[in-house]
This record gives C-alpha cells, sequence and structure tokens, in this order.
C-alpha cells in the first residue's frame, strides 16, 4: 500500500471506530457487532504499527494507553474549576431559593437544571478543533494535574468531536467514576490476589486516575458524564473573532444537550425543572433509584438553568450561588467498634458480629455488623477499640469498611474466635476450603435448633402465620419445643399459658399450624433447611424428582441431574438425609404435612424448557414472584444474575445495572407486556 492510500485508508478506520464508540457508549444503539469492530481495531493497530509516524492525536487505538509517566505535570486551568454548596433538608433548600429571589430582587419561579451528584472526580476535558488534546483534575481549582494520558483512555470520552459545529477551544467539565459493576469486580480481583482493594468506588476513581501508567488505567473500566462547560474559544489563528459565545444556548440543560450532540455522555436522568417546587420530588426521585443506579451517587445538583441569571447571581468564594447539591444522608460515618460477639446460625456457621458505638448513618442508627470471617477480619486488620469506617447503602445490610490506623488505641485487643461453640459448647470446626468455623453441635445445639425452626417458619418456606422469630426463641427457651416437628404438637393450653401470650395468640398460632400442614413439596424440602438448598435448588429438586422418598433416597450423581446441584450441594444432601436426628424430625413431618401430587408436564407445555430468564426493576401488572412462578410453570429457569447464559431480561421500570449488563451482553430484553404476552401465547 502506498503512504498516501495508508493514510486514506487509517483515516477511514478512525472515523468509523469513532463513530462506533459514539453509538455503543453515548447513544446506547450499537450499529455493528463487537467482530466487525474488533477487526477495524487490529487493522489500524498493524498500520500503526507498521507506519508508526502516521498515527493520529486522536486515534481510538490510544484508548489501550501509552508510556508510563514519571509524574503529572501541572495544568492552570483557563477558568477556574468551581466547588458546590450543599443543602440537606427542604427547610435549607427554601433558604436557598430565598436567598436567590433576593438577591434577583423578583418573585417569579425559575426553571432549574436537576442532576444527579455524581461520586467521581472532577476533570476538565480540553478539545481543539475538536480533538481531545487534554484533561485535568479540578486540584485547588484554578492549578491541577495533567492526567491526560489517563483520560484518553476512558472509553465513553470521544477522542474527537462529532459534527462540525463546535468552538475551536472547547473546556468540557463533568465526573470521571467507576461503574458500581466495574467496581466490584475490580474488588473481587483484588480480594483473590490477596491485595486490599478499594473501599469506594470513588477512591478506585481517584487510584486510577493516580496511576503514572496509562495502561492500567485503560484496564479500569472508567467512565465520564459531562455536566458543563468550562472555557470556550476561538483559536490564536480565528482570534480578530474573539470568544465564540454565540455557540452557546441561553440554557445550562440546552448546553448539556449540545455537548451531548458532540459525543459526550450526559448523565441520562438529568432533567430540566420548570420551578423549584418540583425539585423534591426530584431528589425522592434519585434517592428511590439510587441502589439501581449503575453508578454511585452522594445527592443531587440543582442549578439555575437560565445562564443570564446565572451571570448576575454570581459566586461566593469557590461556589456558585445559581447552584447547590441537596445530598442525601451520608451513608458512611466513623464509629467505634467496642466489642465482638459470636453468633450461631442455622447451618452451625459461627459468624462474629461488631458491637459498634450506635451511629447514624444511611439514615438509621447501626450499632450492630456483621464481621463473616476470619478472613475478613484479616483483611480489614481490624482490632477491637478501633475507629472504623461503617458504611449502610439503601437497604443493604452495614458494613465495616476499613479501619483508621491512625486512630488506633493502644488498648486496642486483636479479636480471638472462640475455640467451642458459644452456645452449646461443642467442637467447632473449619471444612477444608472454607472460611467459615462452624459449630459441630447440630440440633444438640440450641442456636441452631431455633435458627432450623425459624427458617423451617419463614414466609418463603412454610409461612406459618402467627409464628414470628421472637417467638420460636420462647418456645424454645421454655423447653416447648425442640425440633421443627414439635410445633405441630403444640396445644392451644401450652401457648396461652406462655408468657405475653394472649388466647387471641394463641389461637392464631394454632391456626396457622393447622394452615401450613398442606404445603408443595418445593417449600417442604426449602423448609427443611438443607446447606445450600435454596428456593430456587428446591424446586428442582422437586421437579426433577417428583416425590419426597425420590429426593431422600438420591445418590449424590442422581442429584448432581438436577439443575443448579453441583458437588457440593448434592454432598449437603446427601449428609442430610444420612444423619438419623434428622431423618427421625423428617419422618415425623411427613407423617403430618401433605402435599399435592406434581404432575407431570410433556415438553409441548413447556414452551420456555431451557431459556433462562432474569427479572429486573418493578413490574406493575403482576409482583415478581407471580411473574418467577408464571415462567418456571412454562419451564423456564429464572436466575438473580445476568450472565451469558441469560436468554432474556424482563426490564420493568426503574431496572438499573441488571439492564446495563443485559444489553452490554446483547441478551435480549422483554418490556412487562411482552413478557406477560409470552406467558400468555
Ligand atoms: S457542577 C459550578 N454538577 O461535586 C459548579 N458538580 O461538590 C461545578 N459533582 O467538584 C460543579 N456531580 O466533582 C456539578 N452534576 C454535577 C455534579 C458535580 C458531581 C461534583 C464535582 C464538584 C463537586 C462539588
Amino acid at each position: 500500500m502506498s503512504e498516501q492510500v495508508t493514510i486514506i485508508r487509517m483515516a477511514e478506520i478512525c472515523q468509523l471506530i469513532h463513530q462506533y464508540n459514539h453509538q455503543y457508549y453515548v447513544l446506547d444503539e450499537p450499529s455493528v457487532p463487537d467482530a466487525e469492530y474488533d477487526r477495524l481495531m487490529r487493522e489500524l493497530l498493524a498500520l500503526e504499527a507498521e507506519f508508526p509516524q502516521l498515527k493520529a492525536l486522536d486515534s481510538p487505538s490510544q484508548k489501550v494507553g501509552g508510556i508510563a509517566l514519571k509524574s503529572f505535570s501541572q495544568v492552570t486551568h483557563q477558568l477556574p474549576m468551581l466547588s458546590l454548596d450543599n443543602v440537606f433538608s427542604p427547610d435549607e433548600w427554601q433558604a436557598f431559593v430565598k436567598r436567590i429571589k433576593d438577591r434577583l430582587k423578583s418573585e417569579y419561579d425559575f426553571s432549574i437544571c436537576a442532576e444527579p451528584k455524581l461520586d467521581g472526580l472532577a476533570v476538565s476535558l480540553r478539545y481543539e478543533n475538536g480533538v481531545f488534546v487534554q484533561a485535568a483534575t479540578r486540584g485547588d481549582g484554578n492549578v491541577g494535574e495533567n492526567i491526560t494520558e489517563n483520560v484518553r483512555t476512558i472509553k465513553s470520552i470521544p477522542l474527537r468531536l462529532q459534527g462540525s459545529d463546535y468552538p475551536d477551544i472547547l473546556e468540557v467539565r463533568g465526573e470521571v467514576f467507576m461503574p458500581k459493576a466495574s467496581f466490584e469486580s475490580l474488588n473481587q480481583q483484588a480480594i483473590k490476589k490477596g491485595e486490599k482493594g478499594f473501599a469506594n468506588p470513588r477512591n478506585a476513581a481517584a487510584g486510577s486516575l493516580r496511576q503514572l501508567d496509562s495502561k492500567v488505567a485503560a484496564k479500569r473500566n472508567l467512565a465520564f458524564y459531562a455536566y458543563g462547560i468550562g472555557y470556550v474559544g476561538a483559536s490564536e489563528a480565528n482570534d480578530d473573532e474573539g470568544i465564540d459565545e454565540t455557540w452557546l444556548a441561553n440554557s445550562h440543560y440546552q448546553r448539556l444537550c449540545q455537548i451531548k450532540a458532540l459525543g459526550l455522555p450526559m448523565c441520562p436522568e438529568v432533567k430540566l425543572l420548570d420551578n423549584a417546587e418540583q425539585v423534591e420530588n426530584f431528589y425522592q426521585d434519585i434517592l428511590q433509584q439510587r441502589d439501581d443506579l449503575s453508578y454511585e451517587i452522594d445527592g443531587t445538583v440543582f442549578k439555575v438553568d437560565n445562564i443570564e441569571l446565572q451571570v448576575q447571581l454570581g459566586f461566593v468564594a469557590r461556589a456558585p450561588r445559581w447552584a447547590t447539591a441537596y445530598k442525601f444522608p451520608a451513608q458512611e460515618e466513623l464509629t467505634l467498634l467496642e466489642a465482638v460477639d459470636f453468633q450461631v446460625g442455622r447451618t452451625g456457621a459461627i459468624t462474629p458480629v461488631a458491637r459498634l458505638k450506635p451511629i447514624f448513618v444511611g439514615g438509621v442508627t447501626v450499632s450492630n455488623a456483621t464481621l463473616h470471617n476470619q478472613d475478613e477480619i484479616n483483611r480489614l486488620g481490624i482490632q477491637i477499640n478501633d475507629t472504623v469506617i461503617i458504611r449502610r447503602a439503601g437497604d443493604v445490610i452495614p458494613q465495616i469498611v476499613s479501619v483508621v490506623i491512625e486512630r488506633r488505641p493502644e488498648n486496642a485487643q486483636t479479636i480471638s474466635f472462640p475455640t467451642e461453640c458459644p452456645v452449646c459448647q461443642s467442637a467447632v470446626m473449619k471444612a477444608e476450603g472454607e472460611a467459615v468455623l462452624r459449630c459441630t453441635g447440630g440440633l444438640y445445639c440450641q442456636a441452631q435448633r431455633k435458627e432450623a425452626i425459624k427458617h423451617f417458619a419463614s414466609r418463603k418456606a412454610l409461612d406459618i402465620d402467627g409464628l414470628g422469630d421472637k417467638l420460636v426463641e420462647q418456645l424454645v427457651d421454655e423447653g416447648l419445643i425442640k425440633t421443627p416437628a414439635d410445633l405441630f404438637k403444640l396445644t392451644e393450653l401450652d401457648v396461652s399459658t406462655m408468657e405475653r401470650m394472649g388466647k387471641k395468640s394463641a389461637d392464631n398460632l394454632i391456626n396457622g399450624l393447622l394452615v401450613a400442614k398442606t404445603t408443595t413439596l418445593a417449600k417442604f424440602v426449602y423448609a427443611l433447611g438443607i446447606r445450600e438448598v435454596g428456593e430456587t435448588t428446591a424446586s428442582n429438586l422437586a421437579l426433577y424428582f417428583l416425590s419426597f422418598d425420590a429426593i431422600k433416597l438420591a445418590t449424590e450423581e442422581q442429584l448432581q441431574q438436577v439443575p443448579d446441584v453441583g458437588v457440593i450441594v448434592a454432598k449437603n444432601i446427601v449428609n442430610f438425609f444420612g444423619q438419623s436426628h434428622n431423618i427421625e424430625v423428617v419422618e415425623e413431618l411427613e407423617a403430618i404435612m401433605s402435599w399435592p401430587v406434581i404432575e407431570v408436564k410433556s415438553d409441548d407445555e413447556l414452551p420456555l424448557k431451557d431459556q433462562t430468564f432474569v427479572i429486573t426493576g418493578t413490574l406493575n401488572q403482576m409482583g415478581r414472584s407471580e411473574a418467577k412462578a408464571a415462567l418456571q410453570a412454562l419451564g423456564a429457569k429464572v436466575s438473580g444474575s445476568v450472565s451469558a447464559k441469560t436468554h432474556y431480561l424482563v426490564a420493568g421500570e426503574k431496572a438499573g445495572s441488571k439492564l446495563t449488563k443485559a444489553q452490554g451482553l446483547g441478551v435480549a430484553v422483554l418490556t412487562e407486556d411482552e413478557m406477560i404476552t409470552l406467558i400468555n401465547a
């Protein structure tokens, strides 16, 4: 190929890859299969290796990272990068609005651009004549660090702007962040390698941008959303035209749309609100969606939309008067680890539980957190009396994120595990390859007995009305029951004479027990509480073996034929039925309980056989479990997580990271209506 032809071909490939990147990362509408993309990229890499002098500054190949730097140089921002003030309550928000109206001497409403407050790092991107030339951190607002090489590797940041309608010089301001899914997988890899991992996606993003070797940053899967514009101007060659203000819209929201049209990603949740009244709704909406969003946020941001009003309002110190963050309650706080207790679970697992100095975090007061096991304690390097960072995100159980080593007091004590069961004093043991310490007492252990009965009565198992956890504890403590089967021997007199129990509650329980005697085979198997036999496995076992006797007598090999049952689960099942104390209880239960015979369906009646579904988001017309049962009745498998093996994702309202993942994997996505049509077909 002559050099001329090569130049043309390289430019052509660059142009195509830029276009495909834009379609994939910004528009969410890939137009070519991955294989075609990869082919073009390989061709470009080969040409660039052969003709390095022809490699363009904005070549998409640069997304893989370049030569490592010795240090970051400094960048002086042409316009300072500002910060935001915060409000935390409706009253503080009202005060913010009043200050604006007072200053503008106006009672008029104004439009507001409403945005999530992304939890990453502020970055300024500079484009000259449409080509990405520089990226800088905020630093002190005036001078930041030159992180161009790392930012170049971020897949969703275009190295060349789309179209041709842009100013000679354009600075785009926004947040670099690490999506939750990338953070999780990065940390899992780190933990596998025995490394510490990052405390949260923000630290992971910061750590990645601070890498001097951009090849490392390239592997970190960072992302970017634009939320503003910095310097805009004409190049020196066009200097006589002055700053190109005419290009810019007079609305902040419109400006974001302008930069989106140039190929920069804009957060999809951004909304233009008519007035300050709508702010509270937006805040609540985003707070609701928070856990389902694919990226971490710590609040919302509200900006006066009209740029002329912004100019009139101006700045105080480092923050604009026309914008504020409206933050969510903190999800991370500092507190003291006062003690560690050990709890014995249903399967004998001994779990260390941190007793914390009560702390208000994520909207509730937290005084306990699980420490999981010895490995987790080692990983955290935690000691009693340490100051710890505690995190409570959404409805997730509180976690200890890390220890503040600098605050370790002299009386800090290492955490030692018990050498016998703290409840029944039986021996404890750790199975090979397991991190968990277990009590060997089985149902002799009062703690295991209580947990087994609670599980038996729980909603997804036999759903025994009138039998809550507290009552189970009381019944065991008072010696009235030892096993799930004993429940059915209780009389009204037994129960009504217990402390804090009236006749009505006793009636309730006796009636609940009567109803619970009739169940399904799947629920009965699940209720037994065999290790690692969850609802899905129990239902698969029932469908495969059709009778309880067949499950009881199955060998490990036979059990492994059941979907979802591997070597370990098969062993657990055989072990369970091999223990005489279990068999005694099971036989008693079989004599008391009943379930309908399972009808065997032919393949014609199972049109969704071998199809795997995942359901996410809110369904409006049927409950999740109803949808799951309807799909399973047609032979479908319903799984909790999206993988390459998923056939369909049913995406309800406000679907979040599972939807993004499914789209990334090319999994077919169904709406709720489409799923219903499929079920009724
Ligand atoms: S605007 C002129 N918008 O919050 C105002 N900032 O606490 C400049 N941030 O340094 C910032 N999401 O890193 C703006 N939608 C958003 C944001 C946002 C996150 C960060 C940004 C900034 C910090 C200020």
